[in-house]
């Protein structure tokens, strides 16, 4: 695991952007796995700028969004399909048909998440997944106590989750009580994860998550496990992090940066 850490959210997100469209030139039909939530907007903006003024090409890629929340059609503005068309997927020139979301509005739960399963097999797996950190620690919706082997399943959100997310849906009582997501082990299965986290709010979290022990009760702790996962963090969420000094050593000195400084 390595830590990043940038002035501000504008230039953590721009950084992820940077890494996404460098891979995304290197390798035009890269599997690319998608998060949403607030702090993902400006990663989105600067992949959409990016479309637009440098020519970055979706038209062979392919994604995957880490979750959807059960019940809401594609149409509703709360769904993640809708998220993801508004800031995403209708303003570069991604194929539709290669957009990928869990249907939580599917008959059979259980059958939809080993079929999302297939689905990324499929495609020869995840390349290059994006993940935000909930303010509880759970990476996707793999709330606390998700096995760290979990597959895509049906989760219940914690009442955390329902809290944070209750202004959005204009209120807690209209947030969905189950969500479809990719689990733990469908996350350390891809190739390369990017994690984003900006705000103070975040750095309790991203102190535990990068930190501290590995533990089912915060998901993103799992991600120390995972072979190759970069946590990108403004100096807000780094706030309670021990280790900074080294973080930035890496960041200035290591070749792989060089590019990005
Ligand atoms: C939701 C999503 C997560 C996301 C989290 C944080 O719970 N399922 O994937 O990481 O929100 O969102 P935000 O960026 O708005 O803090």
């Amino acid at each position: 695991m390595e830590v990043i850490i940038r002035p501000d959210a504008d230039a953590a997100a721009e950084l992820v952007a940077r890494v996404i469209a460098k891979d995304l030139r290197a390798n035009p039909h890269l599997v690319l796995g998608l998060a949403t939530g607030r702090t993902m907007e400006k990663v989105y903006r600067h992949l959409v700028r990016m479309h637009r003024n440098e020519a970055l090409d979706f038209s062979l890629c392919s994604t995957f969004n880490l979750d959807e929340y059960v019940g809401l059609s594609p149409e509703d503005p709360h769904s993640y399909r809708h998220y993801m068309n508004e800031h995403l997927f209708r303003q570069v020139n991604i194929a539709p048909l290669n957009t990928h979301l869990p249907n939580g509005l599917a008959p059979d739960l259980e059958a939809e998440c080993r079929h999302y399963e297939a689905a990324i097999a499929k495609f020869g797996g995840i390349d290059l997944q994006m993940l935000g950190i909930g303010q509880a620690g759970h990476i996707g919706f793999n709330e606390p106590l998700s096995a760290l082997r979990s597959r895509t399943r049906v989760k219940a959100l914690t009442p955390t989750t329902i809290q944070q997310n209750g202004p959005l849906f204009g209120g807690e009582d209209k947030v969905p009580r189950r969500a479809i997501t990719m689990g733990v082990g469908t996350i350390l299965d891809t190739r390369r994860c990017l994690l984003l986290a900006t705000g103070k709010e975040k750095a309790y979290i991203i102190a535990r998550a990068v930190e501290g022990p590995i533990t089912a009760l915060i998901s993103a702790t799992s991600m120390q496990l995972h072979p190759r996962c970069t946590v990108v963090v403004d100096e807000e969420a780094a706030g309670e992090l021990q280790g900074v000094d080294y973080y930035r050593w890496i960041f200035e000195n290591e070749p792989e940066w060089a590019e990005f400084r």
